[in-house]
């Protein structure tokens, strides 16, 4: 069983492309929606949230966990992996690499939640794979929110304030590091305009999960929520095209 989470619906993005390489994997989503947004939290509060919707997809028989969560993975993938030594974690990072290879200007945008840059993940990244370019991170408080609550619908204006800055400082590229924004990359590109590339690693990080997971199965999907499950089924319907009966865990 492949197992994977997220403070909602962000991982969605990364489920659909495992899915897609991995048709008849069994699979377990958590979206841990009564805790969301993490984006917003402490560190310590994540890494403890993480922890706990690891364990309960361990529980359900995962072998692989996909922390398909940027602020989770920053927060709490090393603890997981010591934790957790018999269970096979893949997590997100910002794609630094694919952007520096692929920026003309030398500028790079990287957005993600305020979380997310409270653990200084760029910098062992940007001295790696991006010497010469200029990256910069920009905090986006409130877009995983906006997303849960209007999907790609989300309101132009409100991709606009945070996107246009960096536009405007020159970059050519921007990194989505946050598994919510897959599901505004159009909007982004309508604001960003055609010179801008926009590089989203859920399939990249998929690929990594059909590396490790068991991939036999008979293709189900289980959704679970501490939150709401009807609110979820409107969600997957809206986000994926699928219906879907989640179920509702307490917390
Ligand atoms: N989807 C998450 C991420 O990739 C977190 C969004 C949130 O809960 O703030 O960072």
């Amino acid at each position: 069983v492949i197992g994977v989470f997220d403070s909602g619906v962000g991982g969605l993005s990364v489920l659909r492309e495992i899915r897609s390489l991995l048709p008849s994997a069994d699979m377990v989503y958590l979206a841990d929606q009564a805790n969301a947004p993490y984006g917003e939290r402490s560190l310590d509060e994540v890494r403890s949230l993480a922890e706990k919707a690891a364990g309960h997809l361990i529980e359900r028989g995962a072998g692989t966990v996909v922390v398909a969560c940027n602020t989770a993975s920053a927060a709490a993938l090393q603890h997981l992996r010591r934790t957790h030594p018999g269970t096979a974690f893949v997590g997100m990072e910002p794609a630094v690499k694919p952007a520096a290879a692929a920026t003309r200007t030398g500028v790079v945008g990287v957005l993600a939640t305020p979380t997310t840059f409270q653990a200084e993940v760029l910098d062992g990244l940007v001295g790696r794979f991006a010497e010469g370019v200029e990256v910069i991170p920009h905090p986006c408080p409130g877009w995983a929110s906006l997303i849960e609550d209007h999907g790609a619908d989300t309101h132009p204006e409100a991709i606009a304030r945070e996107v246009m800055p960096l536009v405007d400082a020159g970059a050519d590229t921007l990194v989505l590091a946050c598994t919510h924004y897959s599901f505004v990359s159009g909007r982004i590109a309508e604001v960003a305009g055609p010179g801008v590339t926009i590089v989203d690693p859920a399939l990249p990080v998929a690929r990594q999960v059909a590396r490790v997971a068991e991939a036999s199965g008979s293709g189900a999907t289980t959704y679970l929520t501490t939150g709401d499950p009807e609110r979820l089924a409107g969600q997957i319907r809206h986000l994926l095209g699928v219906e879907a009966a989640p179920e509702g865990l307490s917390t």
